[in-house]
């Protein structure tokens, strides 16, 4: 069973395949003219924590694909508590063609996907978050300046080693591109996904940079990415981050305006402005946040349609028929008294 986990899973080509589909679906989108690719199927979302832009894009892109989502919120359904993670995934998988997980823990969402008889779709694990960074490389060829290739691109992270951190910088890697996470040492990329990272450069041809120096690594940026510096439970760290990167990791205009005058500000959201980025540079004419934003909804229809149409069963006309007679018949005959 194919699930969409981990981008590492994909090749260069099947990543890109999925961008090019991104932009089909766009495209019949906004002309009002897309086909009901997936009519009569249905999405199961668990969401262990709360979401914005993912719960609202998976949802949507099944009604506008023609399909049905069901959202499965944290104290509505079993799992963990009164049920294990193989009954819950054995059992939504007979009823469902996909399952997308938000969950706390990755293991969570690969016990899921171990359990699964339909395709599994990572919504964010404390791990990574691989549906964001198909769409933020998507945005970045809609906005990149059109004499630059893709392996030309040069993408700056600066902030915390974050889940989509290190979602964007396999992602960037695998896809050839030029990636740098900047931040203060004890923040930076752990060295396992530096392995990860360098072993895709060699494969792309692609750049992997740690650095701690923000003004020096924007100087060449194409794209400038910031997340935020903490998360829910790390609320005791907050004294200790702030103080790491305040001021010199902020992306704020004077930083900005240290990158070439085409470079693009970036956020996954939810930003915390004026901490990890101002208003300034977020709401910055070069800012394409809200374009990232609603870029998930197209990326998640084609990540719904190249998992869950191959599955659809198309039964030919004359076997829909003669069911369809079968059913008629018993439902035009008298209904059986009951006992007395
Ligand atoms: N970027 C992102 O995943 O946003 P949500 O947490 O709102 O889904």
């Amino acid at each position: 069973m194919k699930h969409f986990l981990d981008t590492q899973d994909f090749s260069r080509g099947e990543l890109l395949r999925m961008m090019a589909l991104i932009g089909l679906l766009k495209r019949a989108d906004k002309q009002g003219a897309l086909p009901p690719l997936l009519a009569g199927a249905s999405l199961g979302m668990i969401f262990e924590e709360p979401s914005t832009r993912t719960r609202v894009s998976f949802e949507v892109a099944m009604t506008k694909l023609g399909g049905h989502a069901l959202y499965l919120k944290p104290g509505e359904i079993h799992l963990g508590e009164r049920e294990n993670i193989k009954d819950t995934s054995q059992v939504i998988s007979r009823m469902v063609d996909a399952i997308e997980a938000r969950t706390l823990k990755n293991k969570t969402l690969l016990d899921l996907a171990a359990n699964a008889t339909v395709p599994v779709i990572n919504g964010l694990t404390d791990y990574n978050h691989p549906t964001q960074v198909v769409c933020d490389v998507f945005t970045m060829l809609e906005h990149k300046l059109p004499e630059k290739e893709l392996s030309d691109l040069r993408v700056v992270f600066i902030g915390d080693a974050t889940n989509v951190c290190a979602s964007l910088l396999m992602m960037c890697t695998r896809m050839g591109m030029h990636f740098t996470h900047v931040a203060p040492p004890k923040y930076q990329a752990p060295e396992a996904w530096q392995r990860i990272g360098r072993e895709n450069c060699a494969v792309s041809g692609g750049s992997l940079t740690i650095s701690d120096d923000p003004v020096a690594s924007v100087r060449d940026a194409d794209f400038i990415y910031t997340d935020l510096w903490w998360w829910v439970g790390q609320e005791a760290e907050i004294p200790e981050r702030r103080a790491a990167f305040m001021p010199r990791y902020q992306v704020n205009l004077a930083l900005f305006e240290a990158a070439p005058p085409h470079a693009r500000m970036m956020h996954c959201l939810p930003a915390s402005r004026g901490v990890e980025a101002t208003d300034a540079v977020l709401d910055h004419p070069r800012s394409i946040i809200y374009d990232q934003s609603e870029n998930r909804l197209h990326t998640e229809k084609a990540i719904l349609v190249t998992f869950i149409h191959p599955r659809l069963r198309k039964p030919p006309e004359a076997l829909r028929q003669w069911h369809a007679g079968q059913i008629h018949s018993f439902l035009s005959e008298p209904a059986l008294e009951s006992a007395p």
